[in-house]
């Protein structure tokens, strides 16, 4: 099983950028905790980082035929980028949506979710841990349908 993990802009910053709320693990300590997680649960994950739109929405385009699951925390872009959401539609990969921080109990406007519409679940609040929650979801989610 082979999931990409997606992570969008400023999530590169983390440890520096609101430790408050993000907390005070880097970028390189997330990658290297979902890898683990994956191997854990007999998978292979691959991260990829931007700060880009394009990027992001080539990166899901480029995973079709080529990963089983998506793990996607698309950051801000979560909450402006119907052009993310049409591009997990158009790949139909199953997708688990992750905000490392409680997005509900913030700013209003970080309770819209585009990407979420093409989500099977979204799991929030959790720090890191909702990454190893979302792939094992996706796991059990594929695990049924095969
Ligand atoms: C975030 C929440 C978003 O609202 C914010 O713009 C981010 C990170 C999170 O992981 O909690 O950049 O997706």
């Amino acid at each position: 099983m082979k999931f990409l993990v997606i992570n969008g802009p400023n999530i590169n910053m983390l440890g520096i950028r609101e430790p408050e709320i993000y907390g005070r693990q880097d970028y390189a300590a997330l990658v290297g905790f979902i890898e683990e997680s994956a191997r854990e649960l007999g998978a292979e994950a691959e991260c990829f980082q931007s700060n880009h739109e394009g990027a992001i929405v080539d990166a899901i385009q480029q995973a079709y035929g080529r990963f089983d699951g998506i793990v996607i925390n698309p950051a801000a872009y979560t909450h402006t980028s119907v052009a993310i959401l049409d591009a997990l539609k158009a790949v139909a990969i199953p997708t688990v949506e992750v905000h490392i921080s409680d997005v509900d109990s913030r700013e209003d406007f970080r309770r819209v979710s585009y990407a979420g519409m093409a989500a099977i679940k979204t799991i929030k609040g959790l720090g890191f841990e909702g990454y190893r929650q979302a792939m094992a979801e996706l796991a059990g989610f594929l695990n049924a349908r095969s």
